[in-house]
């Protein structure tokens, strides 16, 4: 059950070998377990190291300091999500131990902002940010995105797809990088099934995750506490693995994550699978962990189905109806918890009581 790693100076050659075993390492990886190991990425190791110093000293920060960039009103889709606001769709309704910063990295689509003002806003920043933390996220989220068009130019190519199948779908998108810190467990919560993460799956186009690290009671960087904390991911059922299996995802030196998301998943009529991962926390109280992520998606406009020649009968009945992104995304918000519920209303016809109010004004006229 090994995953593959992909070279992305593979897929920026012209070597038909070398562009056929990453091909073949795609299909592998995105068709069995959801997730690639890529080497010679561009991410900068040190970069990462000088964001992650930065973050942990705006997370150390009292509540009540970071309580202004914790920002309801835009679905938390830009700046801080507070402890205990993010649900996993599938879990136990327990929220995940962690606290996260969001950013777009890339300019997005200004005209789309007035049809989805939630999932398009400008970036929020904290007044005094420790040094580096702004520069640092966005800079962390540009170079993952280049690494992420790479990789789904190469994934197209996989499929039989002109390359810019996926990467077309992207432009101006509402891609957004996150900073996370899964928050230390007390002595009575460790050991008891309390997870970092709830086992779920992404709903955006592609996840790349550069790696985090450990941090010890004191706050300072460590190695890994125990072997059991970590990401596991499930890979695709099959008749004889009905529940799939968990495995590992700890990518070799060097090397960053990238992950299917659901709207991949939905493109190539479930080819690529969005599996299933959690992240689960150690077996000793006071660590935390620091880790990063950039969500790529597909632009809001997109409509969420099979392209055609995925578009088979079985993909068909899998992935009906055909939804428009934007509208995915707010289910999907609402779903894990950042939208209000009150957000569903916004996807039918909302001037049932206009009929109402009509006649009203005629019976006073
Ligand atoms: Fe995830």
């Amino acid at each position: 059950m090994n995953i593959p790693t992909v070279d992305l100076t593979d897929l920026s050659s012209n070597d038909p070998a070398r562009l056929a075993r990453s091909a073949e390492a795609i299909r592998h990886a995105f068709g069995t377990f959801g997730l690639v190991y890529l080497k010679n990425h561009g991410v900068d190791a040190d970069a990462l190291t000088r964001f992650y110093d930065a973050f942990r000293a705006f997370v150390a920060r009292p509540l009540d300091a970071k309580r202004p960039y914790g920002r309801a009103d835009l679905w938390y889709q830009r700046g801080w999500t507070p402890p205990n606001t993010e649900v996993a769709v599938a879990g136990n309704g327990q929220p995940d131990f962690k606290e996260c910063y969001f950013a777009a990295p890339l300019p997005t689509d200004e005209d789309s902002r007035v049809e989805f003002p939630q999932i398009y806003p400008d970036n929020i920043w904290p007044d005094d940010a420790p040094p580096y933390f702004q520069e640092g996220l966005l800079t962390l989220g540009r170079s993952l995105h280049d690494a992420g068009l790479s990789l789904l130019r190469g994934a197209a190519v996989a499929l039989g797809l002109p390359p810019t199948a996926f990467t077309a779908l992207c432009d101006r998108a509402p891609h957004v990088t996150r900073a996370l810190q899964y928050l230390p467990l007390g002595p009575s919560q460790v050991n008891t099934g309390i997870l970092w993460g709830e086992e779920h799956t992404d709903f955006n186009l592609l996840t790349l995750l550069p790696g985090g690290r450990f941090l010890d009671p004191e706050g300072r960087p460590a190695p890994q506490p125990d072997a059991r904390s970590g990401l596991y991911l499930r890979t695709r059922a099959t008749p004889s693995e009905p529940s799939g299996k968990l495995v590992q995802g700890a990518a070799p030196p060097g090397c960053i994550v990238a992950q299917v998301g659901q709207q991949l998943e939905i493109l190539t009529g479930g080819t690529f699978l969005a599996t299933p991962h959690v992240i689960t926390a150690p077996g000793v109280p006071g660590w935390q962990r620091q880790s990063a992520a950039h969500f790529m998606h597909v632009h809001t406009s997109t409509l969420l189905f099979p392209l055609p020649p995925l578009r088979t009968p079985a993909a068909i009945r899998s992935y009906a109806p055909p939804v428009l992104a934007g509208t995915y995304d707010i289910k999907t918000l609402v779903d894990i918890g950042l939208a209000p519920p009150s957000a569903l209303d916004q996807l039918g016809y909302r001037h049932y009581d206009r009929l109402n109010r009509m006649r009203a004004e005629a019976a006073s006229a």
